[in-house]
Protein backbone atom coordinates (compact mmCIF):
# COMPACT_ATOMS: atom_id res chain seq x y z
CA UNK A 1 0.00 0.00 0.00
CA UNK A 2 0.69 3.74 -0.01
CA UNK A 3 1.44 5.12 3.36
CA UNK A 4 4.58 6.84 3.78
CA UNK A 5 4.58 10.38 4.52
CA UNK A 6 5.34 13.09 2.59
CA UNK A 7 6.07 15.71 4.50
CA UNK A 8 8.75 14.98 6.84
CA UNK A 9 8.79 17.01 10.21
CA UNK A 10 10.52 17.26 13.02
CA UNK A 11 9.58 14.49 15.05
CA UNK A 12 6.83 11.93 14.11
CA UNK A 13 2.94 12.14 14.73
CA UNK A 14 2.32 11.66 18.12
CA UNK A 15 0.08 8.69 17.81
CA UNK A 16 -3.36 10.00 16.62
CA UNK A 17 -4.63 11.83 18.99
CA UNK A 18 -8.06 13.15 18.14
CA UNK A 19 -9.62 14.25 21.69
CA UNK A 20 -9.68 18.05 22.20
CA UNK A 21 -11.32 18.70 18.48
CA UNK A 22 -14.28 19.59 17.65
CA UNK A 23 -16.25 16.38 16.36
CA UNK A 24 -14.30 14.27 18.44
CA UNK A 25 -17.38 12.36 20.16
CA UNK A 26 -18.92 11.55 17.05
CA UNK A 27 -15.80 10.06 15.59
CA UNK A 28 -15.16 7.99 18.65
CA UNK A 29 -18.28 5.92 18.22
CA UNK A 30 -18.02 6.15 14.50
CA UNK A 31 -15.03 3.07 13.92
CA UNK A 32 -15.57 1.62 10.39
CA UNK A 33 -18.28 3.26 8.28
CA UNK A 34 -19.23 0.85 5.52
CA UNK A 35 -20.38 3.56 2.80
CA UNK A 36 -24.23 2.91 3.55
CA UNK A 37 -27.48 4.59 1.95
CA UNK A 38 -26.93 6.47 -1.03
CA UNK A 39 -26.40 10.15 -0.49
CA UNK A 40 -27.00 11.86 -3.99
CA UNK A 41 -29.50 14.91 -3.67
CA UNK A 42 -28.55 17.19 -6.67
CA UNK A 43 -24.79 16.56 -7.42
CA UNK A 44 -22.87 19.04 -6.09
CA UNK A 45 -20.88 20.90 -8.63
CA UNK A 46 -17.31 22.11 -7.98
CA UNK A 47 -17.55 25.74 -8.90
CA UNK A 48 -15.96 29.27 -9.12
CA UNK A 49 -17.31 31.19 -5.27
CA UNK A 50 -15.90 34.56 -5.20
CA UNK A 51 -13.92 34.93 -1.79
CA UNK A 52 -12.81 38.22 -1.35
CA UNK A 53 -9.00 39.06 -1.19
CA UNK A 54 -8.82 39.47 2.49
CA UNK A 55 -4.99 40.09 3.00
CA UNK A 56 -2.55 42.14 1.11
CA UNK A 57 0.07 39.56 0.62
CA UNK A 58 -2.34 37.11 -0.90
CA UNK A 59 -1.23 37.50 -4.76
CA UNK A 60 -3.01 36.86 -6.86
CA UNK A 61 -6.58 37.14 -6.45
CA UNK A 62 -7.65 33.99 -7.67
CA UNK A 63 -11.01 32.43 -6.39
CA UNK A 64 -11.91 29.21 -7.15
CA UNK A 65 -12.83 26.67 -4.45
CA UNK A 66 -15.11 23.51 -4.26
CA UNK A 67 -18.42 24.23 -2.05
CA UNK A 68 -18.94 22.06 0.18
CA UNK A 69 -22.95 20.59 0.30
CA UNK A 70 -24.99 19.63 2.58
CA UNK A 71 -29.34 20.01 3.73
CA UNK A 72 -28.70 23.18 5.12
CA UNK A 73 -26.39 26.36 4.57
CA UNK A 74 -22.64 25.49 4.44
CA UNK A 75 -19.32 27.73 5.57
CA UNK A 76 -18.25 30.20 4.23
CA UNK A 77 -15.44 28.68 2.29
CA UNK A 78 -11.80 31.06 2.61
CA UNK A 79 -9.20 31.53 0.07
CA UNK A 80 -7.04 28.55 0.99
CA UNK A 81 -4.01 31.23 -0.03
CA UNK A 82 -4.54 32.84 3.10
CA UNK A 83 -2.52 30.33 5.41
CA UNK A 84 0.16 29.70 2.71
CA UNK A 85 2.65 31.06 5.03
CA UNK A 86 1.18 29.47 7.89
CA UNK A 87 1.62 26.15 6.30
CA UNK A 88 4.72 24.03 6.72
CA UNK A 89 3.05 22.19 3.41
CA UNK A 90 0.39 19.73 2.46
CA UNK A 91 0.91 16.15 2.84
CA UNK A 92 -0.41 13.74 0.10
CA UNK A 93 -0.76 10.01 -0.10
CA UNK A 94 -2.68 8.23 -3.21
CA UNK A 95 -2.72 4.74 -4.93
CA UNK A 96 -3.32 4.99 -8.78
CA UNK A 97 -4.80 1.35 -9.08
CA UNK A 98 -7.18 1.80 -5.77
CA UNK A 99 -8.49 5.25 -6.67
CA UNK A 100 -8.14 7.04 -3.57
CA UNK A 101 -6.37 10.48 -3.27
CA UNK A 102 -6.16 12.69 0.18
CA UNK A 103 -4.31 15.75 1.28
CA UNK A 104 -3.90 17.72 4.36
CA UNK A 105 -2.16 20.58 5.58
CA UNK A 106 0.56 20.82 7.96
CA UNK A 107 1.14 23.23 9.99
CA UNK A 108 4.07 22.44 12.17
CA UNK A 109 2.30 22.42 15.01
CA UNK A 110 2.36 18.91 16.83
CA UNK A 111 -0.79 19.01 18.68
CA UNK A 112 -2.87 20.29 15.69
CA UNK A 113 -0.92 18.24 13.18
CA UNK A 114 -1.31 15.06 14.95
CA UNK A 115 -5.28 15.50 15.15
CA UNK A 116 -5.75 16.73 11.42
CA UNK A 117 -3.50 13.25 10.10
CA UNK A 118 -5.23 10.93 12.78
CA UNK A 119 -8.59 11.63 10.96
CA UNK A 120 -6.91 11.07 7.42
CA UNK A 121 -4.96 8.40 8.15
CA UNK A 122 -8.09 6.31 9.67
CA UNK A 123 -10.15 7.38 6.95
CA UNK A 124 -7.53 5.87 4.39
CA UNK A 125 -7.04 3.08 6.65
CA UNK A 126 -10.06 1.83 6.38
CA UNK A 127 -10.50 2.31 2.95
CA UNK A 128 -7.63 -0.05 2.52
CA UNK A 129 -9.35 -2.72 4.99
CA UNK A 130 -12.52 -2.29 3.46
CA UNK A 131 -11.37 -2.33 -0.22
CA UNK A 132 -7.78 -4.19 -0.14
CA UNK A 133 -8.03 -4.49 -3.99
CA UNK A 134 -9.64 -2.20 -6.59
CA UNK A 135 -12.28 -4.70 -8.19
CA UNK A 136 -12.22 -4.47 -12.20
CA UNK A 137 -15.55 -2.85 -12.66
CA UNK A 138 -16.66 0.49 -14.66
CA UNK A 139 -17.26 2.18 -10.99
CA UNK A 140 -14.25 1.06 -8.70
CA UNK A 141 -14.63 1.89 -5.07
CA UNK A 142 -12.88 5.74 -4.92
CA UNK A 143 -11.99 7.76 -1.89
CA UNK A 144 -11.14 11.85 -1.97
CA UNK A 145 -10.20 13.53 0.97
CA UNK A 146 -9.34 17.06 0.44
CA UNK A 147 -10.09 20.37 3.00
CA UNK A 148 -11.14 23.63 3.18
CA UNK A 149 -9.98 26.78 4.93
CA UNK A 150 -13.00 28.53 7.11
CA UNK A 151 -11.57 30.71 9.15
CA UNK A 152 -7.98 32.57 9.46
CA UNK A 153 -6.77 34.51 11.33
CA UNK A 154 -3.59 35.31 14.47
CA UNK A 155 -6.03 33.56 17.20
CA UNK A 156 -8.03 31.08 15.39
CA UNK A 157 -8.05 28.93 12.27
CA UNK A 158 -10.33 25.92 10.90
CA UNK A 159 -10.42 23.68 8.28
CA UNK A 160 -13.02 21.18 7.31
CA UNK A 161 -11.95 17.88 6.42
CA UNK A 162 -14.57 17.18 3.18
CA UNK A 163 -14.40 13.35 1.88
CA UNK A 164 -16.16 11.92 -0.54
CA UNK A 165 -16.55 8.16 -0.63
CA UNK A 166 -17.64 5.96 -3.00
CA UNK A 167 -18.23 2.23 -2.75
CA UNK A 168 -21.47 -0.34 -4.85
CA UNK A 169 -23.16 2.31 -6.13
CA UNK A 170 -23.77 4.83 -3.10
CA UNK A 171 -21.79 7.89 -2.16
CA UNK A 172 -21.13 9.21 1.13
CA UNK A 173 -19.73 12.65 2.59
CA UNK A 174 -17.52 13.51 5.52
CA UNK A 175 -16.60 16.25 7.30
CA UNK A 176 -15.23 17.34 10.02
CA UNK A 177 -14.09 20.52 11.63
CA UNK A 178 -10.39 21.41 12.82
CA UNK A 179 -10.69 24.76 14.88
CA UNK A 180 -7.13 25.77 16.79
CA UNK A 181 -5.38 28.80 17.98
CA UNK A 182 -2.19 28.55 15.56
CA UNK A 183 -0.05 30.44 18.25
CA UNK A 184 -0.54 28.28 21.39
CA UNK A 185 -0.75 24.90 19.27
CA UNK A 186 -3.94 24.69 20.69
CA UNK A 187 -6.50 22.59 19.36
CA UNK A 188 -10.22 24.29 19.93
CA UNK A 189 -13.15 22.35 21.24
CA UNK A 190 -17.30 23.32 21.28
CA UNK A 191 -16.76 24.59 24.53
CA UNK A 192 -14.48 27.19 23.52
CA UNK A 193 -16.30 28.92 21.18
CA UNK A 194 -19.56 28.56 22.12
CA UNK A 195 -21.70 28.19 25.73
CA UNK A 196 -22.53 24.45 24.97
CA UNK A 197 -25.60 24.42 27.38
CA UNK A 198 -27.03 27.22 25.84
CA UNK A 199 -26.27 26.57 22.37
CA UNK A 200 -28.02 23.31 22.87
CA UNK A 201 -31.07 24.72 23.40
CA UNK A 202 -30.83 27.01 20.50
CA UNK A 203 -30.54 24.31 18.60
CA UNK A 204 -33.80 22.78 19.73
CA UNK A 205 -35.82 25.92 19.45
CA UNK A 206 -34.45 28.76 17.98
CA UNK A 207 -32.29 27.29 14.90
CA UNK A 208 -33.27 27.23 11.40
CA UNK A 209 -34.03 23.57 11.49
CA UNK A 210 -32.83 21.48 7.86
CA UNK A 211 -35.60 19.78 6.22
CA UNK A 212 -33.90 16.47 5.85
CA UNK A 213 -36.27 13.32 6.43
CA UNK A 214 -35.77 11.60 9.47
CA UNK A 215 -34.66 14.17 11.63
CA UNK A 216 -33.78 13.32 14.50
CA UNK A 217 -30.82 15.79 16.98
CA UNK A 218 -31.35 13.05 19.78
CA UNK A 219 -29.69 10.38 18.17
CA UNK A 220 -26.07 12.27 18.87
CA UNK A 221 -27.24 12.19 22.50
CA UNK A 222 -27.81 14.98 25.16
CA UNK A 223 -25.03 17.45 24.24
CA UNK A 224 -25.68 17.89 20.29
CA UNK A 225 -23.38 20.94 20.41
CA UNK A 226 -20.02 19.09 21.63
CA UNK A 227 -21.01 15.68 19.53
CA UNK A 228 -20.84 18.07 16.01
CA UNK A 229 -18.89 17.04 13.31
CA UNK A 230 -19.04 20.80 11.84
CA UNK A 231 -19.27 23.68 13.24
CA UNK A 232 -18.30 26.56 11.57
CA UNK A 233 -20.07 30.13 10.38
CA UNK A 234 -21.96 30.79 6.96
CA UNK A 235 -21.73 33.66 5.18
CA UNK A 236 -24.07 36.54 6.98
CA UNK A 237 -23.09 35.01 10.05
CA UNK A 238 -24.75 32.69 11.40
CA UNK A 239 -23.45 29.39 13.68
CA UNK A 240 -23.83 25.91 11.48
CA UNK A 241 -23.36 23.17 13.59
CA UNK A 242 -23.51 19.81 11.09
CA UNK A 243 -23.44 15.86 11.33
CA UNK A 244 -22.33 13.44 8.99
CA UNK A 245 -24.78 11.57 6.57
CA UNK A 246 -27.00 9.13 8.68
CA UNK A 247 -26.14 10.65 11.56
CA UNK A 248 -29.40 13.00 12.97
CA UNK A 249 -31.50 12.29 10.07
CA UNK A 250 -32.00 9.84 7.14
CA UNK A 251 -28.80 8.55 4.97
CA UNK A 252 -30.20 10.38 1.51
CA UNK A 253 -30.38 13.54 3.26
CA UNK A 254 -26.55 13.34 3.40
CA UNK A 255 -24.95 15.83 5.58
CA UNK A 256 -27.20 18.28 7.45
CA UNK A 257 -26.83 21.42 9.04
CA UNK A 258 -28.70 23.42 11.76
CA UNK A 259 -28.12 27.55 11.46
CA UNK A 260 -28.55 29.64 14.08
CA UNK A 261 -29.15 33.01 13.40
CA UNK A 262 -26.55 35.86 13.86
CA UNK A 263 -28.36 37.64 16.23
CA UNK A 264 -28.45 34.70 18.74
CA UNK A 265 -24.92 33.56 17.72
CA UNK A 266 -24.08 36.79 19.36
CA UNK A 267 -25.14 35.73 22.49
CA UNK A 268 -23.42 32.33 22.55
CA UNK A 269 -20.31 32.93 21.53
CA UNK A 270 -17.23 32.97 24.08
CA UNK A 271 -14.57 35.31 23.47
CA UNK A 272 -12.73 33.01 21.68
CA UNK A 273 -15.91 32.19 19.87
CA UNK A 274 -15.71 36.08 19.05
CA UNK A 275 -12.70 35.94 17.56
CA UNK A 276 -13.47 32.68 15.33
CA UNK A 277 -16.15 34.41 13.73
CA UNK A 278 -14.16 37.46 13.04
CA UNK A 279 -11.35 34.91 11.40
CA UNK A 280 -14.37 33.50 9.35
CA UNK A 281 -16.07 36.51 8.00
CA UNK A 282 -12.85 39.13 8.19
CA UNK A 283 -10.07 36.61 7.63
CA UNK A 284 -6.37 37.31 8.22
CA UNK A 285 -3.56 35.64 7.66
CA UNK A 286 -2.49 33.78 10.76
CA UNK A 287 1.06 35.51 10.55
CA UNK A 288 -0.61 38.33 10.53
CA UNK A 289 0.86 40.24 13.65
CA UNK A 290 3.80 38.65 13.58
CA UNK A 291 5.37 38.87 10.44
CA UNK A 292 8.68 38.91 11.23
CA UNK A 293 8.86 35.15 13.13
CA UNK A 294 10.43 33.31 9.91
CA UNK A 295 9.21 30.25 11.04
CA UNK A 296 7.51 29.57 7.81
CA UNK A 297 8.84 31.37 4.99
CA UNK A 298 6.86 31.96 1.91
CA UNK A 299 7.90 29.22 -1.10
CA UNK A 300 10.30 31.31 -2.61
CA UNK A 301 10.78 30.77 -7.03
CA UNK A 302 14.13 29.04 -7.97
CA UNK A 303 16.64 31.69 -7.88
CA UNK A 304 19.31 32.29 -10.32
CA UNK A 305 18.82 33.99 -13.26
CA UNK A 306 16.18 32.58 -16.02
CA UNK A 307 17.14 30.12 -18.08
CA UNK A 308 14.82 28.70 -20.24
CA UNK A 309 15.41 25.59 -22.21
CA UNK A 310 16.82 25.86 -25.72
CA UNK A 311 17.34 22.60 -26.42
CA UNK A 312 13.89 21.24 -27.23
CA UNK A 313 12.99 24.26 -28.61
CA UNK A 314 14.53 23.60 -31.83
CA UNK A 315 14.20 19.84 -31.61
CA UNK A 316 12.32 17.49 -34.21
CA UNK A 317 10.78 14.30 -33.02
CA UNK A 318 10.64 12.76 -35.99
CA UNK A 319 14.53 12.80 -36.32
CA UNK A 320 15.47 12.42 -32.38
CA UNK A 321 14.58 9.96 -30.41
CA UNK A 322 12.17 11.77 -27.18
CA UNK A 323 10.71 11.46 -24.60
CA UNK A 324 8.48 13.50 -21.77
CA UNK A 325 8.90 14.00 -18.42
CA UNK A 326 5.54 14.36 -16.30
CA UNK A 327 5.26 15.34 -12.89
CA UNK A 328 1.35 15.18 -11.30
CA UNK A 329 -0.28 15.91 -8.19
CA UNK A 330 1.62 19.25 -7.45
CA UNK A 331 3.17 21.54 -7.39
CA UNK A 332 4.50 20.92 -3.67
CA UNK A 333 7.10 21.82 -0.85
CA UNK A 334 9.55 20.10 -3.76
CA UNK A 335 8.61 21.16 -6.65
CA UNK A 336 11.15 24.12 -6.07
CA UNK A 337 13.82 21.59 -5.72
CA UNK A 338 12.66 19.53 -8.82
CA UNK A 339 13.24 22.91 -10.69
CA UNK A 340 16.84 23.12 -9.84
CA UNK A 341 17.42 19.60 -10.95
CA UNK A 342 15.72 20.76 -14.33
CA UNK A 343 17.46 23.79 -14.76
CA UNK A 344 20.88 22.20 -14.25
CA UNK A 345 20.12 19.72 -17.03
CA UNK A 346 18.56 22.34 -18.95
CA UNK A 347 15.33 19.74 -19.38
CA UNK A 348 11.92 21.01 -19.98
CA UNK A 349 9.04 19.06 -18.44
CA UNK A 350 5.16 19.19 -18.13
CA UNK A 351 3.39 19.29 -15.16
CA UNK A 352 -0.22 18.54 -14.46
CA UNK A 353 -1.43 19.95 -12.02
CA UNK A 354 -4.24 20.08 -9.18
CA UNK A 355 -6.06 23.52 -8.96
CA UNK A 356 -5.89 23.67 -5.05
CA UNK A 357 -2.25 23.06 -5.19
CA UNK A 358 -2.04 26.16 -7.58
CA UNK A 359 -4.00 28.10 -5.17
CA UNK A 360 -1.22 27.24 -2.15
CA UNK A 361 1.54 27.24 -4.18
CA UNK A 362 1.35 30.46 -6.77
CA UNK A 363 4.49 31.22 -6.63
CA UNK A 364 5.95 28.12 -7.22
CA UNK A 365 3.86 27.69 -10.08
CA UNK A 366 4.65 30.81 -11.73
CA UNK A 367 8.05 29.61 -11.31
CA UNK A 368 7.46 26.29 -13.11
CA UNK A 369 5.87 28.20 -16.03
CA UNK A 370 8.86 31.36 -15.89
CA UNK A 371 11.70 28.18 -16.50
CA UNK A 372 10.11 27.44 -19.53
CA UNK A 373 8.12 24.48 -18.58
CA UNK A 374 4.29 23.00 -19.49
CA UNK A 375 1.59 23.20 -17.29
CA UNK A 376 -1.10 21.56 -17.84
CA UNK A 377 -4.11 20.18 -15.36
CA UNK A 378 -4.89 17.30 -13.05
CA UNK A 379 -8.76 18.73 -12.36
CA UNK A 380 -9.33 20.86 -8.99
CA UNK A 381 -9.19 18.22 -6.45
CA UNK A 382 -8.39 14.72 -8.08
CA UNK A 383 -11.94 13.22 -8.53
CA UNK A 384 -12.18 10.15 -10.51
CA UNK A 385 -13.92 11.99 -13.18
CA UNK A 386 -15.47 8.68 -15.20
CA UNK A 387 -17.78 9.09 -11.99
CA UNK A 388 -19.05 12.75 -11.90
CA UNK A 389 -21.98 14.12 -14.26
CA UNK A 390 -21.36 16.18 -16.92
CA UNK A 391 -21.25 19.72 -14.96
CA UNK A 392 -19.05 18.19 -12.07
CA UNK A 393 -16.65 17.15 -14.71
CA UNK A 394 -17.01 20.84 -16.37
CA UNK A 395 -16.20 22.39 -13.05
CA UNK A 396 -13.10 20.03 -12.31
CA UNK A 397 -11.35 20.77 -15.56
CA UNK A 398 -12.15 24.67 -15.99
CA UNK A 399 -11.19 26.13 -12.21
CA UNK A 400 -8.07 24.58 -12.74
CA UNK A 401 -7.82 25.74 -16.22
CA UNK A 402 -8.47 29.71 -14.78
CA UNK A 403 -6.54 29.34 -11.79
CA UNK A 404 -3.45 28.31 -13.70
CA UNK A 405 -4.46 31.12 -16.29
CA UNK A 406 -4.72 33.87 -13.43
CA UNK A 407 -1.53 32.97 -11.83
CA UNK A 408 0.79 32.38 -15.04
CA UNK A 409 -1.09 34.00 -17.53
CA UNK A 410 -1.14 31.46 -19.99
CA UNK A 411 -3.76 29.01 -20.74
CA UNK A 412 -3.07 24.99 -20.58
CA UNK A 413 -4.05 22.96 -23.52
CA UNK A 414 -3.13 19.71 -21.86
CA UNK A 415 -5.26 17.81 -19.01
CA UNK A 416 -4.81 14.60 -17.69
CA UNK A 417 -7.67 12.96 -15.87
CA UNK A 418 -6.97 11.50 -12.50
CA UNK A 419 -5.91 8.27 -12.39
CA UNK A 420 -5.82 8.16 -16.27
CA UNK A 421 -9.19 7.39 -15.86
CA UNK A 422 -11.74 8.73 -19.46
CA UNK A 423 -14.74 8.12 -20.88
CA UNK A 424 -17.03 9.72 -23.48
CA UNK A 425 -18.10 12.84 -21.23
CA UNK A 426 -14.90 13.54 -19.77
CA UNK A 427 -13.69 13.64 -23.50
CA UNK A 428 -16.86 15.73 -24.59
CA UNK A 429 -15.77 17.98 -21.55
CA UNK A 430 -11.84 18.49 -22.56
CA UNK A 431 -12.74 18.53 -25.72
CA UNK A 432 -14.96 21.89 -24.73
CA UNK A 433 -11.94 23.08 -22.71
CA UNK A 434 -9.86 23.00 -25.34
CA UNK A 435 -7.45 20.38 -23.46
CA UNK A 436 -6.46 16.96 -25.13
CA UNK A 437 -6.07 14.47 -22.73
CA UNK A 438 -2.69 13.40 -21.76
CA UNK A 439 -2.08 9.42 -20.18
CA UNK A 440 1.46 7.72 -19.90
CA UNK A 441 3.26 4.34 -21.82
CA UNK A 442 5.72 4.46 -18.54
CA UNK A 443 4.47 4.62 -15.43
CA UNK A 444 7.52 4.99 -12.60
CA UNK A 445 5.34 3.31 -9.84
CA UNK A 446 7.01 6.03 -7.82
CA UNK A 447 3.60 6.40 -5.62
CA UNK A 448 3.74 3.23 -5.11
CA UNK A 449 7.49 2.55 -4.16
CA UNK A 450 8.07 5.49 -2.66
CA UNK A 451 12.05 4.92 -3.60
CA UNK A 452 14.39 6.86 -5.59
CA UNK A 453 16.64 3.87 -6.92
CA UNK A 454 13.27 1.85 -8.03
CA UNK A 455 11.78 4.81 -9.63
CA UNK A 456 14.93 5.69 -11.76
CA UNK A 457 14.58 2.44 -12.64
CA UNK A 458 11.48 1.76 -13.62
CA UNK A 459 12.09 5.09 -15.70
CA UNK A 460 15.35 3.71 -17.64
CA UNK A 461 14.02 0.21 -18.38
CA UNK A 462 10.31 1.59 -19.93
CA UNK A 463 10.84 4.49 -21.99
CA UNK A 464 11.00 3.96 -25.59
CA UNK A 465 10.68 6.84 -28.32
CA UNK A 466 7.79 8.75 -27.98
CA UNK A 467 7.48 7.62 -24.02
CA UNK A 468 5.33 9.70 -21.93
CA UNK A 469 6.87 8.59 -18.28
CA UNK A 470 4.36 9.43 -15.49
CA UNK A 471 6.02 10.96 -11.79
CA UNK A 472 4.76 13.04 -9.15
CA UNK A 473 6.53 15.86 -7.44
CA UNK A 474 4.69 15.87 -4.12
CA UNK A 475 7.34 12.59 -3.27
CA UNK A 476 10.63 13.99 -2.19
CA UNK A 477 11.66 10.40 -3.46
CA UNK A 478 10.83 11.11 -7.04
CA UNK A 479 12.51 14.61 -7.29
CA UNK A 480 15.74 12.98 -5.73
CA UNK A 481 15.24 10.54 -8.54
CA UNK A 482 15.40 12.91 -11.16
CA UNK A 483 18.78 13.96 -11.76
CA UNK A 484 19.35 10.11 -12.13
CA UNK A 485 16.39 9.62 -15.14
CA UNK A 486 17.80 12.41 -16.61
CA UNK A 487 21.71 11.52 -16.22
CA UNK A 488 20.37 7.79 -17.51
CA UNK A 489 18.15 8.60 -20.49
CA UNK A 490 20.77 11.06 -21.59
CA UNK A 491 23.30 7.83 -21.67
CA UNK A 492 20.73 6.22 -23.95
CA UNK A 493 20.42 9.25 -26.37
CA UNK A 494 17.11 10.61 -25.89
CA UNK A 495 16.01 14.10 -26.24
CA UNK A 496 14.04 15.61 -23.22
CA UNK A 497 10.51 17.52 -24.94
CA UNK A 498 7.58 18.53 -23.33
CA UNK A 499 4.39 16.69 -23.78
CA UNK A 500 3.66 19.89 -26.42
CA UNK A 501 6.58 19.51 -28.39
CA UNK A 502 6.11 15.36 -28.30
CA UNK A 503 2.81 15.60 -29.52
CA UNK A 504 2.78 18.30 -32.27
CA UNK A 505 -0.36 19.65 -32.55
CA UNK A 506 -2.26 17.29 -30.19
CA UNK A 507 -5.95 18.13 -30.44
CA UNK A 508 -8.48 18.85 -27.75
CA UNK A 509 -10.16 16.20 -25.91
CA UNK A 510 -8.22 13.48 -27.78
CA UNK A 511 -6.59 10.87 -25.60
CA UNK A 512 -2.92 10.47 -25.84
CA UNK A 513 -0.46 8.31 -24.16
CA UNK A 514 2.64 8.36 -26.31
CA UNK A 515 3.97 10.09 -29.49
NI1 LIG B 1 -2.77 12.23 -9.81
Amino acid sequence: MVEIVDVKRNGSYVGRILAGLIGTAVLAGCGVTPPQAVHSPTSPTPSLSSTPSASPRQTPDVSAATELTATGPVPRILDAGLISDAMKGVESRSDTTRHFFANWPIFGLERVDAAIAGYYTDAIERFNTDYPTSPDITAPPELNLGWHLVASSPRAVAIVADGYEFAGASTQERWRTFWFDPSRDAPLVPGDLVDTAAANRELTTGARIPDAPGLDLAAVGADPVSSTTLLAFAEDGSLLVGYDACEVAACSAGRVTFAIAPEATERLLTDTGRAARSATLTPQDPGAEDPGNGQTPSPSPTSGPLILPTVADTVDCRNSKCVALTFDDGPGPFTSKLLDHLRKADVPATFFMLGQQVKLYPEITRAVAEAGHEIGVHTWDHRLLTRLGTQQIRGEITSSIKVVKQVTGKRPTLMRPPYGATNKAVAAEAKRAKVAQILWDVDTLDWKTRSTKKTIKAALNDTRRGSIVLLHDIHSTTVAAVPGIIEGLHAKGYTFVTVSQLLGKAKPGQVYSRA
